[in-house]
């Protein structure tokens, strides 16, 4: 039964269309088996969002598939059904509902993640070019660095929609805001509630009032010199890691990348930070900056404009202004993405 119906829908079968026919497993593919990107395979398995393939290039074919083997002999244990599987050949990731793209150099102690621009640029766009070819049909979630240049270097190749084009980095950078905030309050992290805009830079703009502990103001919890630190923390918190370990986090990141992943593929309507298209909102003119948006099957279905007040707003300007340097470097440096 199942064959026919795959020879019916064809290769490319849409998140839509597998729902209509009732095929349950959705299908993620994740590019770049590296720390992120095999650390996305990881949560995505354990949380049984779908069949899951990991590609990294031809030099690292093993890795992928070691990894893959290695994380499906978790399935048992771990009470999760799904094929992984690792491939350098692009032409596994047709008929993905999401693809996670991780592909690219991490930084080093002492780098920015603007520093990793030139190499990145190049890969993203080789990379975009296959899911164009191959997976069509799919949501890209950008997660390679600096976040904000490659979610626009991954839309001017794939000519995707700018709903199917989202950047993973407020998913993060909020988890590590809600974090320290719990730890000087001494609560659940589950009951922090924030959020945070702009770019994926040290300029990024956690929001104090908009947080809250189940309802509670934060303010009213902690002192505004608390607070600040807890901002400024959460602002450094990906330099942190690498001074900690000489390369970039994983966990948190990969965890904030399949957390918008199962928004899409479980159509959940989330309201989550992330890297969105904005032309008219919040003046930016055509970036992709980061922003509260409703993420479900349709990917950013929605950018939502919230008040922001004037220190507010003179900070996601600023932030916002860092986003477009960047975009103009990818554009200075590659015309053919300008
Ligand atoms: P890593 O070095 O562990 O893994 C990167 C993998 O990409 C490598 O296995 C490499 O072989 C592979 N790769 C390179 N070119 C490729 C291509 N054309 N096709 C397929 N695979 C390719 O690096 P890590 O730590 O996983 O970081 C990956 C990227 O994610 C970096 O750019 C890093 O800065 C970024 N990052 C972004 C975060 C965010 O919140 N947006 C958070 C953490 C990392
Ligand atoms: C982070 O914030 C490196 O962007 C990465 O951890």
């Amino acid at each position: 039964m199942l064959g026919s119906l795959e020879s019916h829908v064809g290769t490319h079968t849409s998140l839509a269309i597998r729902k209509s026919i009732h095929m349950s497993r959705a299908k993620i593919s994740v590019i770049g088996a590296g720390n992120v990107g095999a650390t996305c395979a990881h949560w995505a398995a354990a949380k049984e969002l779908g069949d899951i393939v990991l590609v990294d290039i031809p030099d690292k074919i093993g890795v992928a598939q070691g990894k893959a083997l290695d994380l499906a002999c978790c399935g048992p244990t771990e009470r999760f059904d799904a094929t992984i599987t690792g491939t350098c050949d692009y032409a596994d990731v047709a008929g993905s509902d999401v693809v996670i793209v991780t592909a690219g150099i991490p930084r080093k102690p002492g780098m920015s993640r603007d520093d990793l621009i030139a190499t990145n640029v190049k890969i993203v766009r080789s990379v975009s070019e296959q899911i164009a070819t191959h997976a069509p049909d799919s949501t890209i979630i950008l997660v390679s660095n600096p976040l904000d240049a490659m979610v626009y270097t991954a839309w001017k190749t794939t000519g995707f929609a700018t709903n199917r084009i989202v950047g993973q980095a407020g998913c993060l950078d909020v988890a590590r805001f809600r974090t320290f905030i719990a730890w000087e309050i001494g609560c659940s992290v589950e009951d922090v509630v924030a959020l945070l805009m702009g770019g994926h830079g040290d300029d990024m703009v956690p929001l104090p009032r908009y947080t809250s502990v189940h309802g509670i103001p934060v303010t009213q919890l902690l002192s505004e010199e608390t607070i600040n630190a807890c901002v400024d923390r959460a602002k450094a918190g990906g330099g942190e890691v690498v001074k900690l370990m000489g390369t970039s986090a994983y966990y948190a990141p990969a965890s904030g990348s399949v957390q918008m992943a199962e928004a899409i593929i479980k159509d959940k309507k989330r309201i989550l930070p992330c890297a969105a298209y904005c032309d008219s909102q919040y003046g930016v003119g055509g970036y992709f900056v980061g922003v509260p948006c409703v993420l479900g099957a349709g990917g950013v279905e929605k950018v939502i404009e919230i008040d922001l007040n004037e220190a507010e707003t003179a900070l996601m300007d600023e932030s916002i202004s860092h986003v477009k340097d960047l975009v103009g470097t990818v554009r200075e440096t590659f015309p053919d993405l300008a």
